[in-house]
């Protein structure tokens, strides 16, 4: 049977939508996914049409492949099936409600909106427009991340009760970031929480939370968190995070222990401070029987280690390579494939409820943080001109 190809439209031009679409254009069968194939369709630039065909030929788009100087023109176009955006994450729900209100499919980089209300307003639209919606995470779709979701179902590592997540990067903030780039600046809903802390996050849910059965998962019980704020621009460059979740997993026992993390995100001190794996690992998840040490950066980990208790068998590393020359943004691309071949609205290994309720830790942290935008990017107004 033919493989089910999906016409992709690319929203923003910027430094991960370059990204994404080489993965796209990456060879499927390399990475043994013969049922779904990717075309590249349109290309948008808010800057200039000119901007958008260079994209088209920086990346090597082959075949047709139409340049817009507008996200609406894009979001016109018929022939485009599902649209990716990759703009700052303080134009994500100005830019998804357009798409979704031209009738389009929606992957959305992370972090999926500036704050849970967004989110929410963005899945109701979705879901009443019978379309397709998905947070990108890409890390969801590793292999690795399946293999260690099944492994904490399985009960290879007794009961879970606790995970350690890190996702820091060690920057001359000030030398690097400065005060305009969409790190550090709050107009663009800049921070470490939002950019960052959402993969320390996802290790913490995607362990403890989704490994349990959907109706058994509660959202946590308990939040605390710590920040500081960057001095220039008032954005988080160092957050940490406590949570406490009501039940462990996989058994969803509230006895002998709820399950706690600590999610961490900074921008001064690194997770790899030379950036050669020395310091691992970054993610430890913590069990009754044993542990896995996730090694490499939180968002991009390559390979796990699964270390059972004193006397209950050996050792284990297993390596996870990405296949072709991508950087593993195809397996998220292939899952929205899948999703809308079989008529799916949400991807079952992030479901939308997961995305709101891991929003809904951002905002209580900032909360407590005191982290604020301004009131135009948390607006759920639509439309609005940011
Ligand atoms: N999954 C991942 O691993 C990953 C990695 C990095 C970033 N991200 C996420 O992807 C999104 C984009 O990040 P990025 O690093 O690609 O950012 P970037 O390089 O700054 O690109 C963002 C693009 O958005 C468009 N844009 C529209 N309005 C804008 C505005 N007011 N200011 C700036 N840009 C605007 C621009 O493209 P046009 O001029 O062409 O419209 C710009 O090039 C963020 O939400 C980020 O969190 C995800």
């Amino acid at each position: 049977m033919a493989p089910y190809n999906v016409r992709w439209g690319i929203m923003a031009t910027g430094w991960i939508a370059d990204v994404f679409v080489r993965d796209l254009l990456n060879d499927p069968t390399l990475r043994d996914a013969s049922d779904v194939s990717h075309t590249v369709t349109a290309v948008a630039s808010s800057s200039s049409k000119e901007r958008a065909n260079k994209f088209i030929a920086d990346t090597g788009i082959p075949g047709t492949c139409t340049a817009y100087g507008t996200y609406e023109e894009l979001v016109a176009n018929p022939d485009v099936e599902v649209v990716y955006v990759a703009t700052p994450h303080s134009h994500h729900y100005q830019n998804v409600m357009l798409a979704l209100g031209a009738g389009k499919h929606v992957l959305c980089e992370k972090a999926f909106t500036v704050n849970a209300a967004q989110t929410k307003i963005l899945c109701e639209t979705a879901q009443r427009k019978n379309l397709f919606l998905m947070e990108a995470v890409w890390t969801r779709y590793f292999p690795l991340s399946v293999q260690i979701r099944e492994l904490i179902k399985k009960g290879a590592i007794g009961e879970v009760l606790r995970v350690m997540a890190d996702n820091s990067f060690g920057d001359d903030v000030e030398d690097k970031w400065g005060t305009k780039h969409r790190m550090v600046n709050k107009d663009l809903a800049g921070g470490c929480l939002l950019d960052l802390g959402i993969y320390s996050l996802t290790w913490v849910f995607q362990t403890l939370y989704h490994t349990l059965p959907r109706e058994q998962r509660k959202p946590p019980s308990a939040v605390s968190a710590h920040m500081s704020l960057y001095h220039l621009t008032g954005a988080d460059e160092a957050t940490t995070m406590l949570l406490s979740f009501p039940t462990s997993t996989p058994s969803n026992n509230p006895h002998p222990g709820r399950s706690t993390a600590v999610a961490m995100t900074n921008l001064r001190v690194s997770t790899d401070p030379d950036e050669k794996g020395s310091s691992r690992p970054t993610i430890r998840i913590q069990g009754t029987k044993g542990e896995i040490q996730v090694e490499g950066p939180a968002f991009r980990p390559e390979r796990y280690r699964i270390i059972p208790k004193k006397g209950e068998g050996e050792i284990r590393d297993v390596e996870c390579p990405f296949p072709g020359n991508g950087k593993g943004m195809y397996w998220e691309a292939d899952e929205v494939a899948r999703c809308l071949r079989d008529g799916k609205l949400e991807s079952d290994t992030l479901p939308l409820e997961e995305s709101i309720v891991i929003m809904e830790v951002m905002d209580e942290v900032r909360r407590q943080g005191g982290l604020t935008y301004p009131e135009n990017i948390e607006s759920t107004a639509y439309p609005l001109q940011l």
